[in-house]
């Protein structure tokens, strides 16, 4: 696997001000990463971030030095996650957010298993993530811009996934496509693929008022809560409980989910029932249960299940993670 571009969803001010749940939101206001409020970072990086940035600065100085890696395509996901920072950032000019999205469409491909887009430029691997990002791109884009070619990206993108073998009969998405000819599904099912498709569904919805996108949402939620869940919280499958075997990008990505989670539900705007919320609510619960609290500050761990030597207590990993589940829960009724 390559070293993932250092990721970072923009978490605006304006998500943390509009905060239902006064609790998680303090939470996230002492977290280590709270520091920079403005600011929801998956890497180590971003220290170099001042407490007084605006996004703009934030994001150039995140992707200062990067543009190489970024303009060359070394990866098709990293690419559209500077996309989705730019969009998160407010970034209403759409200039660097549709330069990537260029970039981006090099990947767009349909003699390999019949569509979707390549991980990276070597061209020899389709996975989730690359095309749920594309999903999600295309989503904020259309709204955005009206222009009809982001919808049909996001249909034609979204009708491929579904239908290819990493959407498992579980009801999870595996990785990716193995590339020996026969496009079947293979690598670890990871908590954020589950939750990063969550956005393009709820836009589809959004955009089309059809019901089958929600309950193709919700499937996917159930089958991850019956699935991915130890103690009722998320739990990757390199978290054990004697030791932390998640490198520094896996342990961002239940973060991750609970995040979109919580994007499904401001989108979408329908919950089933409270599933989703009190699922939302759960993680970050289990989160600040596991908490060490030190003076003003509270640092997190990786695995929210428990605590315990499977945790990379304290990584920027694990603080970035814990701040998408508490700005997450913050957004839900407590
Ligand atoms: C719509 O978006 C596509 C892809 O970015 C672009 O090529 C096309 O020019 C846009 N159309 C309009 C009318 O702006
Ligand atoms: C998606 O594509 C299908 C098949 O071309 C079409 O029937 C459907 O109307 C499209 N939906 C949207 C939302 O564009
Ligand atoms: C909605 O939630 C109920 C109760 O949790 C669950 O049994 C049902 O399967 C969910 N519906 C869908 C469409 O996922
Ligand atoms: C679930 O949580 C309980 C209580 O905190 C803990 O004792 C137990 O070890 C946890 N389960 C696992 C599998 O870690």
């Amino acid at each position: 696997m390559s070293l993932i571009l250092p990721l970072i969803v923009l978490l605006s001010t304006t998500a943390l001000v509009d905060a239902a749940c006064q609790k998680h939101l303090t939470a996230a206001q002492i977290s280590e990463r709270g520091k920079h409020p403005a600011v929801f970072v998956f890497f180590e990086w971003v220290d170099v971030v001042g407490d007084d940035s605006t996004y703009a600065t934030v994001i150039d100085s995140v992707f200062n030095g990067q543009e190489t890696y970024l303009t060359t395509a070394q990866s098709f996901d990293d690419v559209q996650w500077v996309v989705l920072a730019y969009l998160f950032g407010g970034n209403t000019q759409l200039d660097s957010t549709t330069m990537y999205c260029d970039i981006a469409s090099a990947a767009v491909d349909s003699s390999y298993c019949g569509g979707g887009l390549f991980w990276n430029r070597q061209h020899q691997y389709k996975n989730a993530i690359t095309n749920e990002l594309h999903l999600a791109t295309s989503s904020y884009l259309y709204d955005y811009t009206q222009n009809a070619t982001y919808l049909n990206n996001l249909n034609t993108t979204w009708t491929w996934l579904k239908a290819s073998q990493m959407f498992a009969s579980n009801g999870l998405f595996d990785d990716g496509l193995t590339n020996d000819g026969t496009c079947s599904g293979t690598g670890t099912q990871w908590t954020y693929n589950q939750g990063v498709v969550l956005v393009g569904l709820a836009y589809l919805y959004k955009f089309t008022q059809d019901e089958q996108y929600l309950t193709e949402a919700y499937d996917i939620v159930d089958a991850t809560i019956s699935t991915l869940t130890t103690n009722e919280t998320l739990r990757d499958s390199c978290e054990t409980n004697t030791a932390n075997q998640c490198n520094a990008n896996e342990e961002t990505f239940k973060g991750i989910a609970v995040f979109f989670v919580a994007r499904f539900l401001e989108i979408g705007g329908t919950d089933n029932g409270s599933t989703m919320s009190d699922f939302i609510k759960a993680q970050a619960d289990s989160m600040l249960a596991n908490a060490v609290v030190s003076g003003s500050t509270s640092t997190y761990g990786s695995a929210l299940y428990a605590a315990g030597s499977s945790d990379a207590a304290g990584s920027a990993s694990a603080q970035s993670s814990a701040l998408g589940a508490l700005v997450a829960a913050a957004q839900q009724s407590c």
